[in-house]
This record gives structure tokens, C-alpha cells and sequence, in this order.
């Protein structure tokens, strides 16, 4: 047999597209063509392939060696085709049987003395891989992230010989079994009873847990925002296996490393700082990779110091903060990475951060407050729902105040009304769309008219009504009322402080 195929995969988003490796042996003289990878990818697979061949005492063919990636439209780059294009060689050589390839699919860069190096983007092969019925055969290290996937046979291997000869069943590879830890792990260390006092603020956060709203706190230094903003996800509901392998397989073509069994249905929580870059935030790259959005999936992202961030990057947000994904554009083709995150977002009043302290010692003026507060881009403002004021608190209060509530008791409340949410209308309050919204939250003739008195004394835009309206069902649904009644509406008010200098 001069011509073999192996599978592979190809990684696009977060698919992994099957990728057939043909390779073809001619008579001629000795050489080895690769079709279909950009040109630097040939050269350095090629040098790979053939030193890891040799190094594992097989011999290398003295023939002409044609090698064909196809679709030829899928991308091809890195070295995860160098396993299966070894393994092309091999069986279009007779070096292994070509039928104990059937059925089969395999990923992994090889080293020059034919050892197995982990590479991107294995958890969606195996998923991928699993609908297909196919066995698939990965790296070592690359095995504690195949184990999130439960539905294919994975096996993993330390080396090019592990592989051959399990191929010519002279040994066995292990199979990488379904490895999830069972409870959700925790992180003790952020806890919301480590919050003391900041009532208000505990109760904004809670609201934003069980609506899915984006929240932005206003407040000087010190007076505990990070530290909310870090135990959002703790209060979240747990995540669902489906959000679970999404989040997972966008850390996995990140190719960042992460101890897989901690991670695993930990909701996600980033606070890229604010000098990172636009394509640090959303992703792209010559390689399209993820950005913090979309690493913060299913999770949290926080943007502590909101108007330092440019206005810029922060209005790229806008796009997927609606559609909960980022499409980047390539010349060839279109990437589309999840990007399903809550906002949260934090900043001081004024330049100096002290304004509204009781010591009296900031100095900014009205103008440069107003100018601070309108520098952060107002679409973004715009869809954030709630905006809460952390005000400071004495150190002596701060010492005496007992420790606040636990995430788990918070948790049971938020999980309460996000359940009522998904039963009556399949999303949460968040993602109400116009028609839904105006259903869902049907207010009583009478407090109709007092809420659109307040909102023309407050003078409220539309969009800042179906906020409140939003938020006001939330906060009905954590009471498990269903009218939403005058006390909710009151208090929704309370949370659009900022909405004055959105309209400015
Ligand atoms: N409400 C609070 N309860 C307990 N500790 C607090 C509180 N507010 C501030 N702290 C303490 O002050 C430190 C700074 O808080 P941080 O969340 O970073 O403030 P901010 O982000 O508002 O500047 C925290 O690490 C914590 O030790
Ligand atoms: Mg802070």
C-alpha cells in the first residue's frame, strides 16, 4: 500500500473540524511535499517528522512523499498534525497495518527524538471526536483535559513508539477516564462573609447574581469593590455541564495552563487591566485567540478603574455584551468565540476618589467630576443596569461590624430566583428582549403613571425605563412575588444614579 489516510483534527473557533491526512509514496526521487500548510508550518513539520521517525528507529522512506491536508480550507497551523502525518508515513510504508488506523483519530506535536508534546484545543477534539464514534489518541499532557469529556474514548500516550505499538497491539495506551471531580470546588479564600457593613452594595450584587445584570460600583479606594466584585461568581448559580465544556474548551484553545479538576465548573472570573491591549480584551491575533471576554464565558468579567480603560476598547465591548459572542474577521474566513460574561465594572467618583468622604479632603470641582464621570464611553454605561454607590466606611464601624452573610446562603436565594426566571420565560431578567420585557414586567395602571412621573423627574431616558423595569423584576423575583409592585420599582430607582450624566 503506498497511500494512507489518517484523521486528525483542525482547530476553528471553538470546533474542531475533521482534517484527513493523505499521504501518497511514489517512485522518484527521495522527497516530501506538503500540501496544504502555509509555508514555514511545511518546513518545521517536515524537520519534526522526519527526525522523530529516525530517532525512533523506523525507517524514514527514500521515495517521493506526497502529503495532502484536506479540506483544503480549514487552518492549518502548529504542530498538532505531526502525529498523524508520522503516522501517514508509517502505514503508506507498511511501517504499521493501515487497518488498525480505522476508526481512529489523532492529535499531538512530535519532538525531534519522537516523544508526544501537548498542544491547543484537545477538549473540543475530544468532543468532537466522541459524536464521531472515533477513538482518540492524545499527548500525555494533554490527558487531565481530555478527561472533562465524557463522551469519547480518549487515549493518551508519551510517545511516537506507545502509539505504533499499540497499533500493531504489541502494548496498551491508557485510556484517560472521565476524571470530573464531583463537588464544585470552592475557593475558601472569597467568601462574601469576609465583607463587612455595605449593605447596599451586598444587595446590588445579589440583585446582578439572580438578573444576570452587568453592575458598576461607584466609590473612593479602599471601601471593599474589588473585593464584592470577586466573590460574584461564588454567589452565581452552579454552572451547567454545557457551560461547563464551553468555558473549558475556550481555556483550552487558549492554551493557557490550568489544573483542569480545580477549573472545572468554576465560573471564570478576569480583571484584565486597563492598559491591556484590544485584542488582549477581545481576542484576535494572526492566530485568532480568545480574549478576556471570551475567557470570562459563562463567568465574570471586571473592569476595576472603568474610566482609565479607552474609550475605544471599551466600546468594542458593546457588540458582544448584546450578542454574548465575538465574530473576529479574517481575510479567509470569520471566527466566532463564545462570550457570555457578566460585567462588572468599578470606579471612583471623581479623579482624586475622595469625593462624598466625610473628611472633607477632596478638592475636585463640579466640572472635573463631571468630566471624570462622562469620560467612561456612555454606550457602554448605557448597558449596565445597576449602579451602586460604595460609600466609605470609619475603620472603627468597619472593626465592628460583624461578618457579612456567607456566598452559599446568598447563593440559595440568587439560585431561587434565577429559577423562577428560566420557568416563566426561558432567560434570565437580563436577557428580556423588547416584546418579552413589556410582558413579563406588566405594572398595575397606577404604578404605571407614578413610575413615568419619576421618570420624567428624573429625567430618564427610555432605554434607563426598561432598566428599572428589568432590574424591578428581578427584585420581585427574589421576594418570589410575581407583580411587580411600587417597592421594587423604588428600589430599581435607586440603582440608576449615573443616568444623569449618560444623557449629558
Ligand atoms: N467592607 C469591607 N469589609 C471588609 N474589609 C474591607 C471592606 N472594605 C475594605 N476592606 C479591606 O480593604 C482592602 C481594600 O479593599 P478593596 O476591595 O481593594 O477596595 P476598593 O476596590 O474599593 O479600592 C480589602 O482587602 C479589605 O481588607
Ligand atoms: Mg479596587
Amino acid at each position: 500500500m503506498s497511500l494512507a489516510r489518517v484523521l486528525t483534527r483542525a482547530q476553528l473557533g471553538i470546533e474542531a473540524p475533521l482534517v484527513i491526512v493523505e499521504v501518497h509514496l511514489s517512485a522518484g526521487l527521495p522527497s516530501l511535499s506538503l500540501v496544504g500548510l502555509p509555508e514555514t508550518a511545511v518546513k518545521e513539520s517536515k524537520d519534526r517528522v522526519r527526525s522523530a521517525l529516525l530517532n525512533s528507529g523506523f525507517d524514514f522512506p527514500a521515495k517521493r512523499i506526497t502529503i495532502n491536508l484536506a479540506p483544503a480550507d480549514l487552518p492549518k497551523e502548529g504542530g498538532r498534525y505531526d502525529l498523524a502525518i508520522a503516522l501517514g508515513i508509517l502505514a503508506a510504508s507498511g511501517q504499521v497495518p493501515e487497518k488498525s488506523l480505522e476508526g481512529h483519530e489523532f492529535i499531538g506535536e512530535l519532538t525531534l527524538g519522537g516523544e508526544l508534546q501537548p498542544v491547543p484545543g484537545v477538549l473540543p477534539c475530544a468532543l468532537q471526536s466522541g459524536k464521531d464514534n472515533h477513538v482518540l489518541v492524545v499527548p500525555a499532557a494533554n490527558a487531565g483535559e481530555a478527561s472533562l469529556c465524557s463522551s469519547a474514548e480518549c487515549r493518551a500516550a508519551g510517545t511516537l513508539l506507545e502509539v505504533t505499538g499499540y497499533l500493531h497491539g504489541q502494548n496498551r495506551l491508557a485510556e484517560v477516564d472521565s476524571g470530573r471531580p464531583a463537588a464544585v470546588h470552592f475557593a475558601e479564600a472569597a467568601d462574601l462573609a469576609d465583607v463587612r457593613g455595605q449593605p447596599q452594595a451586598r444587595r446590588a450584587l445579589e440583585i446582578a447574581a439572580a438578573g444576570g445584570h452587568n453592575l458598576l460600583f461607584i466609590g473612593p479606594p479602599g471601601t471593599g469593590k474589588t473585593m464584592l466584585a470577586s466573590r460574584l461568581p461564588g454567589i452565581l448559580p452552579p454552572m451547567e455541564e454545557e457551560e461547563a465544556l464551553v468555558a473549558a474548551s475556550v481555556s483550552s484553545i487558549s492554551g493557557q495552563a490550568t489544573d483542569w479538576q480545580e477549573q472545572w465548573r468554576v465560573r471564570p472570573f478576569r480583571a484584565p487591566h486597563h492598559t491591556a491591549s484590544g485584542v488582549a480584551l477581545v481576542g484576535g491575533g494572526a492566530t485568532p485567540k480568545p480574549g478576556e471576554i471570551s475567557l470570562a464565558h459563562a463567568g465574570v468579567l471586571f473592569l476595576d478603574e472603568l474610566p482609565e480603560y479607552s474609550r475605544k476598547v471599551l466600546d468594542v465591548l458593546r457588540e458582544p455584551l448584546e450578542s454574548g459572542r465575538i465574530v473576529i474577521s479574517r481575510a479567509s474566513r470569520s471566527i466566532t468565540f463564545p462570550a457570555q460574561f457578566q460585567l462588572i465594572a468599578a470606579m471612583n467618583p471623581c479623579p482624586c476618589g475622595y469625593f462624598g468622604d466625610p473628611s472633607g479632603r477632596c478638592r475636585c470641582t463640579a466640572e472635573q467630576i463631571r468630566r471624570y464621570q462622562g469620560q467612561t464611553s456612555g454606550p457602554l454605561l448605557d448597558r449596565i443596569d445597576l449602579h451602586v454607590e460604595v460609600p466609605p466606611m470609619p475603620p472603627a464601624l468597619l472593626q465592628q461590624a460583624p461578618p457579612g452573610e456567607s456566598s452559599a446562603a446568598v447563593q440559595q436565594r440568587v439560585m431561587a430566583a434565577r429559577q423562577c426566571q428560566l420557568d416563566r420565560q426561558g432567560c434570565t431578567n437580563a436577557g428580556l428582549s423588547g416584546n418579552q420585557r413589556d410582558e413579563v414586567c406588566q405594572l398595575t395602571a397606577d404604578d404605571q403613571a407614578w413610575l413615568m412621573t419619576a421618570i420624567e423627574h428624573l429625567q430618564l431616558s427610555a432605554r434607563g425605563f426598561h432598566r428599572i423595569l428589568k432590574i424591578a423584576r428581578t427584585i420581585a423575583d427574589l421576594e418570589g412575588t410575581q407583580q411587580t409592585g411600587r417597592a421594587h420599582l423604588m428600589e430599581a430607582l435607586g440603582y440608576r444614579t449615573l443616568d444623569r450624566y449618560l444623557q449629558s
